[in-house]
């Protein structure tokens, strides 16, 4: 017989010597949701194993993480009080703000990134302002875009991650981090974020969910595979650093076109609802633990560089059993 497929799948060791991919933590990211207060750690309802954290416990958790492997962590803020400008999420001691300087001061290594939007912090839960017809009032988001960025850069950030989906956005970010003294500040954008069902669990965790209406006007429709090219070729051109595609397992198909096709590192974000469903199954024996790692190495197979997930933690201890 000529090429018997099988013939390198009868030994453990050359089974491992081929494969295309493989997960380590250096691709992991860590996404944490910060709350006001002191002595909170409280679970959240619709994540399961992931938890509100209060600024005083961080000191207690960083160095858990960081004996799991955990390198990169996403900061997410909760505040209190939402306002109609949204103002509370570029204020130097906002809560994103003082996560940064209470990390930076525990752990010089861990490497620290922000999302940049506006729904957590506004009355209305949008990631944008709208005028009196209900138009997206993009000059003035992007204006408030770039406070919040600059802000998180001078209380720490490594990395700004923009979330809001508004045009030109990138291009803006840029502009301000440079003329602020951030020229070295990486941009990592959520460059194909889809209108998506799946960040449920999140808006719950997150007190994000908006007042009124969606988000179709500014997230991408998913009927389309397209316009994701669109929106990294202007994301590219504009000097995003990172490109993301969000969700991750059922979008791998842009995963793939991104990393073909352009020259950036692609990060794919595995969402709150990917996690809620699968840390579910596993916790209720509906389907076994390995099926988290194989959805992890699903990811990187289609090209991403860097994953973004809830399971970080535990990875190192998958990649320990299953790899
Ligand atoms: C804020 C933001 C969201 C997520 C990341 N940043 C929510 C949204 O756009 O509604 C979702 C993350 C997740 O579901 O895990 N714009
Ligand atoms: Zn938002």
């Amino acid at each position: 017989m000529g090429y018997l497929p099988t013939r390198l799948r009868q030994h453990g060791v050359l089974r491992k010597m081929v494969r295309d991919v493989q997960l380590t933590m250096d691709d992991m990211i860590y996404p944490i949701f910060i709350v006001e207060g002191e002595n909170v750690y409280k679970e959240i309802e619709s994540m399961k194993g992931q938890y509100h954290i209060s600024v005083d416990q961080l000191e207690r958790l960083v160095p858990q993480w960081q004996s799991k492997g955990i390198k990169s962590l996403l900061i997410f803020g909760v505040p209190d009080e939402k306002d109609a400008e949204g103002a509370c999420a570029y204020d130097d001691n906002g809560i994103v703000q003082k996560a940064l300087r209470a990390i930076k001061a525990i752990s010089s290594e861990i490497f620290l990134i922000t999302d940049i939007c506006l729904c957590q912090y506004k009355s209305d839960g949008h990631c944008c302002f709208f005028d009196p017809q209900g138009k997206i009032k993009r000059e003035e988001t992007l204006r408030t875009l770039d406070k919040i960025a600059i802000s998180h850069g001078k209380a720490g950030a490594d990395m700004v991650a923009p979330s809001d989906m508004m045009d030109g956005r990138i291009n803006s970010l840029r502009t301000a981090l440079d003329k602020n003294g951030f020229e070295h500040l990486p941009i990592m954008a959520y460059s194909a974020k889809y209108a998506s069902s799946f960040y449920g669990p999140f808006r719950d965790a997150a007190h994000s969910a908006p007042a009124m209406g969606d988000r179709q006007a500014y997230q991408m429709d998913f009927h389309r595979a397209s316009e994701a090219i669109s929106e990294f070729e202007l994301d590219v051109k504009e000097g995003a650093d990172i490109l993301m595609v969000k969700p991750a397992m059922p979008y791998l198909d842009i995963v793939s076109k991104a990393s073909e096709r352009f020259n950036r590192p692609i990060a794919a974000y595995q969402v709150s609802g990917e996690y809620a469903m699968l840390e579910r199954g596993v916790r209720e024996n509906l389907i076994a633990e390995k099926s988290i790692y194989e959805s992890l190495i699903g990811i990187k197979r289609a090209g991403a560089n860097l994953i973004l997930s809830y399971f970080a933690p535990v990875v190192q201890e998958l990649i320990e059993k299953y790899s």
